[in-house]
């Protein structure tokens, strides 16, 4: 296993029947040898710094359905809110405070927000932050929506594909969402000229090893600027509630290998890992990752933004995350920056 770890190393790349092989024999031995290579790599790119972005989850109306999603539009238990673009800019003004240079606009796919909207907020946004980045978490749209967008002055864009395994995509959605024109989005952000990231849920429910070697070769192959990965995690509200959670262990697997796949990508270490795991944002940072995005969003909103049980920090103020995150990344060696933290070309 650690020859094909080296050859990983070496080529930024396997096949996909040494992938499998990989993701259902790894050990601790094997772990532990891809975290000291990960991290190696992560340090020539970045030194110790860990980049912060601030979320702010601005809707959770959403007309889509996904089966994992606690906003699924199936989901009536839910108390539906949306911010304000005065919200939202008092939001950015918080996060400025703190250090952050980059903000993340995320929700669901919420036709209030009409283009209209989403420009206007953007285009405040820009001219409020001009030193900052925006990045847009608001799902499927077509190009000129896309463009629009950028133009008015949003820079990066996250969009998982979620598995890139056409049968498994179907299972985990209903039939109003395809595989192919999440890709298809994604292509079209790249040409735009956004930073993209894209990435996918870890044991999400019907997800084998196969499905995961194929994620790992379209990452490859779209050769996105950002890849986010984190642990699937049922919600009680939705078709999934009964399904188990992703594993940790293997997602920090993984981390660890995409770190050697696209060695200078940004790769959050996500929320769902610190919530299986108190101490999964710190073990992501030492598997690879080297990007943290804590909840700026206003306290009151934040519990009812559930995609998954539990999920950590909706109690907390923005001021609060900021210093625990902070100590948590020096508890480790590293420190967090404030820096707008851009995708720099190898
Ligand atoms: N609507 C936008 C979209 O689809 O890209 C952005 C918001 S969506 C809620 C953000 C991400 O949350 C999804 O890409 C998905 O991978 C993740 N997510 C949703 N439900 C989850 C769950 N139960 N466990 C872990 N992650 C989940
Ligand atoms: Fe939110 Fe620790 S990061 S409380």
């Amino acid at each position: 296993m650690r020859e094909l770890i080296d050859k990983l190393y070496k080529n930024h790349n396997l096949e996909k029947e040494e992938f499998i092989y990989l993701i259902e024999n790894f050990d601790k031995d094997t772990s532990e040898y891809l975290f000291s290579l990960a991290q190696t790599t992560s340090q020539e790119h970045f030194q110790k710094e860990v980049y912060i972005r601030g979320l702010i989850e601005f809707t959770n109306y959403c007309k889509n359905d996904c089966y994992y999603c606690g906003i699924r539009r199936g989901n009536k238990n839910v108390s539906r809110y949306r911010l304000s673009k005065e919200e939202i800019l008092s939001c950015c003004q918080n996060g400025y405070e703190l250090g952050f240079r980059t903000f993340v606009l995320q929700g669901g796919e919420d036709p209030a927000f009409t283009d209209e909207i989403m420009v206007d907020i953007i285009k405040a946004m820009r001219e409020g932050y001009p030193d900052c980045a925006i990045t847009l978490s608001i799902g499927e749209k077509s190009y000129d929506q896309y463009q629009a967008y950028y133009e008015a002055g949003a820079n990066r864009f996250l969009l998982r594909h979620e598995t890139a395994n056409e049968e498994h995509y179907k299972k985990l959605h209903p039939e109003s969402l395809s595989l192919e024109n999440r890709k298809e989005c994604l292509r079209n952000l790249k040409k735009i000229g956004y930073q993209v990231g894209t990435g996918f849920m870890v044991g999400s429910p019907y997800q084998t090893p196969e499905c995961l070697a194929e994620d790992l070769a379209f990452i490859k192959e779209l050769s996105p600027q950002m890849v986010g990965i984190g642990p699937f995690i049922p919600h009680k509200e939705t078709p999934f509630k009964d399904f188990p959670a992703g594993s940790m262990d293997l997602t920090l697997f993984l981390i660890g290998m995409l770190r050697l796949m696209i060695p200078n990508a940004l790769i959050p270490a996500t929320t769902a890992l610190g919530t299986i795991d108190p101490k999964g944002r710190e073990k992501g940072i030492l598997s690879g990752s080297n990007v943290l995005m804590p909840n700026l969003s206003p306290i009151g909103v934040r519990k009812k933004y559930e995609l998954y049980d539990n999920k950590i920090c909706t109690g907390e103020e923005a001021a609060e995350c900021n210093v625990c995150l902070r100590n948590r990344v020096s508890s480790i060696g590293y420190n967090v920056v404030e820096k707008r933290g851009d995708f720099v070309e190898i």
